[in-house]
């Protein structure tokens, strides 16, 4: 799988006061491999176990511990609201019986507590202790209540113990704990097990043999959803023009093309398949009528190009989709964008188009963030504000989500 970015996701990791911590920089390593983006959050007792050093050189960021921290007469308060904001999930591993019992009862009394009682994203724990106290009622009875307010539970595991005693109460070990969360992306999602085609980028048509019509897309935006609805569980088939940029996915199965006709015939074949379409590549709207064999020679001057039109690859798919598949297109509109993509959706038979207006700045092509707007047949116009391309994807899945659900 190599370094496949299965967990794209902001992970706040609660590490707490057991033998299991030494496990944690193991642990932080393959949250980063994974594609998560690790803030480590500390109890004082845990220090007694795993070096902060350790975890802040592992995660990229300082592993925090104090709600405010003192350093030479300054003071520097660590927001746990923005910290719980921040995060998409909260990961608590090791969680020893004592911070279970303060979680249970609402007790806060250091940084990691204080993130989970403001938490809202989903709250995994990997309990680890020695049997017995895994087996004493109290502690059975505080992870009954946090299940039972939705926290998810990781392990423990049973096998050989610190104490040297066999039974349960082993911290999962790090690669299972990111495999269960992993798993946790996709349960639930209206998109596990769907068939996703998504084409994204450029094409280039021909002029000859090495002059070629292009256009400014980076498939950015694409590979975005591929990535996004890959880490949901969609078994994603990307029909990319010419870009630059990795897949990093293995729900995602792509195929290159480069002019628009290959674009159309790869998606034509696969959209058979698919529950669901999402069209964001900047598909070339003309190409040269004629391409020329040999390399047109400069001295011969440049007639007039003479252009045809491509087919239009979402319009053939809105004219033969079959009953409960879905369709999603992007429009690119310098004016009236509105006016324009909602007369794109009707024209086109769509479910749901993505308007990105140009001009902004930090919008379109290239560009790591974008500023969309949703526009569906039945409700108002969605305006988002500026936001990373991957959040856009996010944005737009959600919406995919309810309209597969209500396929
Ligand atoms: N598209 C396509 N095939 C093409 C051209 C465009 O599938 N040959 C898709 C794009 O992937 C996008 C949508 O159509 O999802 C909108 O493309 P756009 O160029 O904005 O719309 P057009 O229908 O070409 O309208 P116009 O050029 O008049 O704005």
């Amino acid at each position: 799988m190599g370094d496949a970015r299965t967990l794209p996701r902001k992970v706040l990791l609660g590490v707490t006061g057991g033998i299991a911590a030494y496990k944690v920089p193991l642990l932080v390593r393959a949250l980063v491999k994974a594609g998560a983006d690790v803030q480590v959050l500390m109890t004082p007792a845990a220090h007694d176990f795993v070096s902060p050093l350790v975890l802040s050189t592992l995660s990229g960021k300082p592993a925090l511990t104090e709600l405010v921290d003192r350093n030479d007469g300054t003071a520097v308060w660590n927001d746990h609201v923005h910290l719980a904001r921040w995060a998409d999930v909260l990961l608590i591993a090791p969680a020893t019986a004592h911070t279970l019992g303060k979680m249970a009862h609402g007790l806060c009394d250091n940084l990691m507590l204080a993130c989970w009682l403001s938490a809202e994203c989903p709250v995994y724990i990997a309990p680890a202790m020695d049997l017995e106290m895994y087996r004493d009622l109290s502690v059975a009875g505080n992870i009954a209540a946090l299940k039972k307010r939705g926290v998810r539970m990781i392990g423990p595991e049973t096998g050989e113990l610190a104490s040297g005693l066999i039974g349960e109460g082993r911290m999962t070990e790090p690669d299972d704990i990111v495999a269960a969360l992993v798993a946790g992306l996709k349960s639930g999602s209206a998109l596990a097990g769907k068939r996703l085609l998504i084409n994204a980028g450029p094409t280039q048509e021909a002029i000859d043999p090495v002059r070629y019509i292009g256009n400014r897309s980076s498939g950015k935006m694409g590979f975005a959803l591929a990535l996004e609805a890959a880490t949901r569980g969609a078994l994603v088939e990307l029909v990319a023009g010419p870009v630059t940029l990795k897949a990093e996915h293995p729900g995602i199965h792509r195929t290159d093309v480069v002019s628009a006709a290959e674009m159309a015939e790869a998606c034509k074949k696969l959209f058979t398949a698919a529950d669901l379409a999402i069209l964001s590549a900047a598909v070339a709207d003309w190409r040269p009528a004629t391409v020329a064999g040999k390399k047109l020679k400069k001295k011969a001057g440049m007639e007039a190009l003479a252009l045809e039109g491509t087919e239009d690859i979402l319009a053939w798919m809105g004219a033969n989709k079959r009953k409960g598949q879905r369709l999603v297109g992007f429009a690119l509109e310098t004016n009236d964008g509105e006016a324009h993509a909602r007369e794109k959706l009707k024209r086109k038979k769509l479910d749901l188009i993505v308007l990105n207006t140009l001009g902004e700045p930090g919008v379109g092509f290239g560009h790591d963030t974008n500023q969309v707007t949703l526009i569906d047949k039945g409700t108002a116009a969605r305006h988002l504000p500026l936001m990373s391309k991957a959040d856009v994807a996010r944005a737009v899945l959600d919406r995919c989500e309810t309209l597969l659900s209500n396929a």
